[in-house]
């Protein structure tokens, strides 16, 4: 592990924009192996995608299945978000409100999807954010993630809030990416930061906008918790979705009980319980003087989730942090939280030479496009790939990050771009500008 290994600062863009580490990225041929990658990938027939998986045309596409298949607590915890949903909704809107402005007659011939991100190599521009409880939309949700990030060559963070005890996930799936929840307490942090690096992660992600649990009432409506209380409202919708009962639950619980594994250093709650047991501790007084304890321990590169301010960019390169990623959560915290493709612009201005990573509210080839023009160095996303885990699995989610990545190189095509590196402000514009100007 190298901590500044991306700290190369980033490679020089198009139009003012610029993409972290891409720099020798910006023509197919300069990365052979990736190059050739992405070939194989735009002219992949047909006829290998699943039958049943042809039906999946695009990301919202899984959403549905994922419905059906999943007991209402459980589906609700995932596309729930805080209060009134505005920052959830918003995050879509804010894509509606970016249009693009294509270049035309380039030789798009060559193109690549090619990325590169802290000295890493992958597939695509985008990777899979971290998700809570993710062990429950398929059998060993975590793993079915990491594999099939790992076998499409993408990055994936796995969340603190798993029933999959992160060594297991770093040695059976290849996740080197973890984040973490962390109370404002030293001894918790070390002994967490020391278990990561353990395990041979090599990203440590801290998330920064939970200092308490979002208002999430949709939650409470269905009973959910974790953990999971037993109730009659549970076993009747174990009952009425009798695959995800047996094929899901059933077969975890039969591993024996799961539980809380990832909050901290030693083991958390079970998943199923009376007790409403709250492992989290004072997250309410993590602060700057943390990031900087962690900063000193932490070998691997140290990135920094939830950010929306340009000031807190700011402070975190003064401490050394590899990476910003604006996100507002999906909407599941502060409800009204500015939508990050809006905050992105300033942060990634305050950014110096941090990475600037993204998600909420990406939803197709044409998002990630718009939040690489605006500033992002790498996009995520996060319920989308649950819902494609939920509905078929491993493979599932390696079809959606296929059909995801047809997109991005689709649009760069029509866009005018033959690298990621070269997408750049000029290729947006606000979509409603006004008419004409005052009289
Ligand atoms: C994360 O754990 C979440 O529920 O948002």
């Amino acid at each position: 592990m190298d901590g500044d290994v991306g700290r190369g600062g980033p490679g020089p863009g198009e139009g003012g924009a610029t993409r972290h580490d891409a720099s020798e990225l910006t023509q197919t041929d300069r990365a052979p192996g990736v190059a050739a990658i992405a070939t194989a990938e735009r002219r992949r027939p047909d006829a290998l995608v699943p039958r049943r998986l042809r039906g999946y045309l695009a990301l919202d596409d899984f959403e549905p299945a994922a419905r059906r298949r999943l007991p209402r607590q459980i589906y609700g915890y995932y596309a729930g978000a805080a209060e009134t949903d505005q920052s959830r909704d918003d995050n879509r809107a804010a894509f509606r409100r970016v249009a693009f402005v294509p270049d035309t007659l380039r030789d798009v011939s060559r193109r690549s999807t090619a990325s590169a991100l802290f000295g890493e190599r992958y597939r695509f521009p985008f990777g899979i954010s971290p998700m809570g409880l993710s062990g429950l939309a398929c059998f060993e949700g975590d793993l079915a993630l990491a594999r099939a990030a790992r076998a499409e060559a993408i990055p994936m963070a796995m969340s603190a809030t798993s029933i999959m005890p992160l060594e297991r996930l770093a040695a059976d799936g290849g996740a080197r990416w973890f984040q973490a929840y962390l109370p404002g307490e030293p001894a918790r942090i070390l002994a967490m930061v020391d278990r990561v690096e353990r395990a041979g992660f090599d990203t440590f992600v801290l998330t920064v906008d939970v200092p308490v649990p979002g208002n999430r009432e949709n939650n409470v409506r269905t009973g959910f918790s974790i953990p999971l209380r037993p109730s009659l409202k549970l076993l009747r919708d174990g009952l009425t979705h009798p695959r995800w009962s047996l094929g899901t639950f059933g077969r975890t619980l039969a591993g024996g009980m799961p539980h809380m594994e990832n909050m901290d250093a030693r083991r958390g709650p079970p998943i199923l319980s009376r007790d409403l047991v709250r492992a989290v501790g004072n997250r309410d007084g993590l602060s700057w003087e943390h990031v900087e304890l962690i900063r000193r321990r932490w070998r691997g590169r140290f990135v920094l989730k939830g950010v929306l301010a340009p000031g807190d960019a700011r402070e975190a390169a003064a401490r050394g942090v590899d990476a910003v990623w604006v996100s507002n959560h999906g909407g599941r915290q502060l409800d009204g939280a500015i939508a990050p493709l809006h905050a992105l612009p300033a942060v990634k201005a305050a950014a110096g030479g941090m990475a600037v990573l993204f998600d909420s509210g990406v939803r197709r080839g044409s998002d990630v496009l718009k939040a690489l023009a605006l500033g992002a160095d790498f996009v995520f996303l996060g319920r989308p790939f649950l819902f494609a885990a939920a509905a078929a699995g491993e493979e599932g989610v390696r079809h959606a990050v296929g059909l995801l990545g047809a997109e991005v190189e689709r649009n760069m095509a029509m866009l005018g771009v033959s690298a990621v590196a070269e997408v750049g402000r000029r290729h947006v514009c606000d979509a409603h500008p006004p008419l004409v100007g005052p009289g």
